[in-house]
């Protein structure tokens, strides 16, 4: 199987927990090699930007207003099939659908609340990783 990049965020109310190894922990343990990482505050452009495929969602607004709440980790994840092997310990969206084990099972607070982002497919990590890293930032 090839290996594969994919793109994380550790959302501001993991941070706010103080949760950020503890969750690196579960990607390293899965499979998961983090080959780039920054901690920052978003700006409210730079995440309705990122989150602009949801624009004309109910939750857009509160979801931009949650993600500049407090500082966020920015993180490249590479490992065989990474956006899957990143989906499978993330579980579900909804902590209340995740399945036992899963990051969002054991720390999310609610569905907007829910600790982690990873992106839904080869593409759409290759866009988001390319949204907030340099290429000189991502260190295999
Ligand atoms: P994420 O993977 O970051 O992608 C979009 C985010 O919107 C999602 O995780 C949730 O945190 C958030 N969200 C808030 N409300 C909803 C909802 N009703 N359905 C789906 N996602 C939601």
């Amino acid at each position: 199987m090839a290996i594969e990049r994919t793109f994380s965020i550790i959302k501001p109310d993991a941070t706010r927990r103080n949760l950020t190894g503890q969750i690196n922990a579960r990607l390293e343990a899965a499979g998961l090699r983090i080959v780039g990482q920054k901690r920052k505050q978003l700006t409210e452009a730079e995440a309705k930007a990122f989150y602009a495929v949801h624009a004309a969602r109910p939750f857009y607004n509160d979801l931009v207003a949650f993600m500049t709440s407090g500082p966020v980790v920015l993180q490249v994840l590479e490992g065989e099939n990474a956006v899957a092997a990143n989906r499978e310990v993330m579980g579900a969206t909804n902590p209340a659908d995740a399945a036992d084990g899963t990051i969002r099972k054991d720390f999310a607070e609610s569905i907007e609340a829910n600790s982690v982002h990873g992106s839904d497919s080869p593409e759409n990590a290759a866009i988001e990783i390319s949204y907030f890293f340099a290429g000189c930032e991502i260190t295999s």
